[in-house]
């Protein structure tokens, strides 16, 4: 099976949870694009939507969804997202798609998150994908140095600005084995606005499609 027919199941799936009432978090992605146009048509009478990104906000209001700002909702009682990888124990990570430190933060206002993904985002170990770090522009270089001491080789994703108007490094061959603690280290350095491990506040529950269905972790 396609990878994209696998991202639709699992957004599917996802769309089963969603109750008229409900204020609905939405994350970022080609997994959650899937999500949003099912939602569309489904047309669930909710209270509240919020967004994690400016690029989900606009295909949400282009199928007509309205959406509020997280400051002016109270919590958020299901928030669905996908991931880059993701382990058994539900650790993440996740800001491929750049939008890492609006995630977190719907995450952390989310009184259940639900992650979408494909199989081929399952695995032992976090790290293969680059680990995304969103920094304060003039930190860059300085926050690139100190990942070097962990172990990891930082790129500047160059020309890429994200939605808080700050810059991304991808930090390549980590070996992610204690997600929480080097999610705590990381978060010390000056100049880090958020690293992409989701581990403090990890996924509640994994919605992960494979050729056979949609497998719940
Ligand atoms: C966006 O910043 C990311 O965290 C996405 O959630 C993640 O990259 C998953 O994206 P896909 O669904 O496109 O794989």
């Amino acid at each position: 099976m396609k990878s994209d027919e696998k991202k639709e199941r699992a957004a599917l799936a996802a769309l089963e949870q969603v109750r008229g009432g409900m204020t609905l978090g939405v994350g970022t992605g080609s997994t959650v694009n899937f999500f949003i146009d099912a939602l569309a048509a489904r047309a669930p009478d909710l209270k509240a939507v919020v967004s994690s990104s400016e690029a989900s906000t606009t295909r949400m209001q282009g199928h007509g969804i309205r959406v509020t700002e997280l400051a002016r909702t109270a919590d958020i009682d299901l928030y669905v997202d996908g991931a880059d990888e993701a382990t058994q124990h539900r650790y993440l990570i996740k800001g491929g798609g750049g939008a890492l430190t609006r995630e977190k933060i719907v995450a952390g206002a989310s009184r259940r998150f639900v992650c979408i993904a494909d199989d081929t985002k399952l695995v032992g170990v976090l790290g293969k994908f680059p680990l995304p770090v969103e920094v304060i522009p003039m930190a860059r270089s300085y926050v690139a140095r100190q990942m070097f001491r962990f172990g990891g080789q930082p790129i500047w994703r160059e020309g890429f600005i994200t939605d808080n108007g700050n810059e991304i490094l991808d930090v390549h061959n980590l070996r992610i084995t204690d997600p929480p603690a080097l999610e705590t280290e990381l978060n010390q350095i000056p100049g880090v606005v958020t690293v992409g491990i989701f581990a403090h506040r990890p996924a509640d529950e994994l919605l992960m499609a494979d050729d056979e269905g949609v497998r719940s972790i």
